[in-house]
């Protein structure tokens, strides 16, 4: 074991800390986690988490999450500048203002959204359980969905029914294309091709799978392929292949790559133990009114 990994396993020790990393982080972070995982299986986790200390590897509103959660414990995040471009398509003034012109909507947000956003909301979702918490609504119940019109897009066409979408996005999912998709399947035929539903609805249309990364995972282990196109940010291709060591993971295109989410490091992260920073704090006032909606989707999901 290198030093600085030997150092971040005594600092989890002596604080009584436990290391939460999502599926997009860097090899190594990885590999010195807790736990790795999707938004859902993260948030999930930080529900059960029985350490005076959460240091969340990921970006800042998974993070703020897992705070939001668990309000008397630490949260730290080793770069508070870790943030999602998705995210912040959308601020708290938007969306009461787009609130207002719908009185009688609800309001329903991706879990990549800030607490002030969260707050505003009746709803989170995460893509892992978006398909089963928006059934939960009644058909004709109007719904504004935010910040991401693709994966609003994919619940809709899935459950045959209309949202309000808000025009957000992810920078690094729109880089993927179909046509990508298809060069990529004359290299592999065999392979099936998994992407993330926050990928547009060309990209979703030519694959075989729309998965949440947990889903990936999942599906890459219950699956008899020998072979996988991976239509994601690139990180996901660690625990991947770690998981499966008889299975080749290829990414569609590898320069899917979310530069918030590497900016974990294990220096950063053994400073973050070490010194005790950044600490995420969400104002009670915003932190009480978050957690209805993400309570209301972890009791349904
Ligand atoms: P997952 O919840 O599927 O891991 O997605 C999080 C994310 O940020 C995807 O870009
Ligand atoms: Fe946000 Fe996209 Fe990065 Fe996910 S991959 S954290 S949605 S910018």
């Amino acid at each position: 074991m290198s030093s600085i990994n030997e150092e971040i396993e005594a600092l989890k020790k002596s604080r009584n800390a436990v290391v939460l990393a999502h599926n997009y982080c860097r090899p190594e972070v990885q590999d010195v986690a807790d736990f790795t995982g999707d938004s859902l299986e993260l948030a999930r986790r930080a529900t059960q988490v029985d350490a005076d200390v959460i240091v969340f590897c990921g970006v800042y509103f998974m993070a703020e999450t897992a705070a939001i959660l668990n309000p008397s414990k630490m949260v730290l995040i080793p770069d508070a500048t870790a943030g999602c471009a998705m995210a912040d398509m959308i601020t708290g003034a938007q969306l009461r203002e787009l609130k207002a012109k719908h009185p009688g909507a609800k309001a329903v947000c991706y879990v990549n959204s800030t607490a002030e956003v969260k707050a505003e909301c009746d709803m989170c979702v995460t893509s892992g359980n978006a398909e089963k918490v928006m059934k939960t609504f009644a058909s004709d119940q109007e719904i504004l969905f935010v910040p991401d019109q693709h994966l609003g897009g994919h619940v809709s066409n899935m459950l045959g029914r209309t949202y309000e979408l808000w025009p957000g996005y992810c920078p690094v999912h729109a880089a993927l294309t179909a046509e990508a998709i298809a060069a990529a399947r004359k290299l592999h035929p065999n392979a099936p091709v998994m992407v993330h539903p926050e990928c547009a609805k060309a990209v979703r249309d030519a694959a075989d799978e729309r998965l949440s990364t947990g889903g990936m995972c999942a599906f890459a282990r219950e699956s008899d392929a020998k072979e996988f196109l991976v239509g994601t940010e690139v990180g996901i291709l660690h625990r991947l292949r770690k998981e499966n060591p008889g299975k080749a993971f290829w990414p569609v295109n590898d320069k899917l790559v979310c530069p918030d989410m590497k900016k974990t490091t294990l220096e950063n992260l053994a400073a973050s133990l070490r010194e005790i920073k950044t600490r995420v704090v969400v104002p009670e006032e915003i932190a009480v009114r978050a957690k209805r909606a993400i309570d209301a989707m972890l009791k349904i999901s």
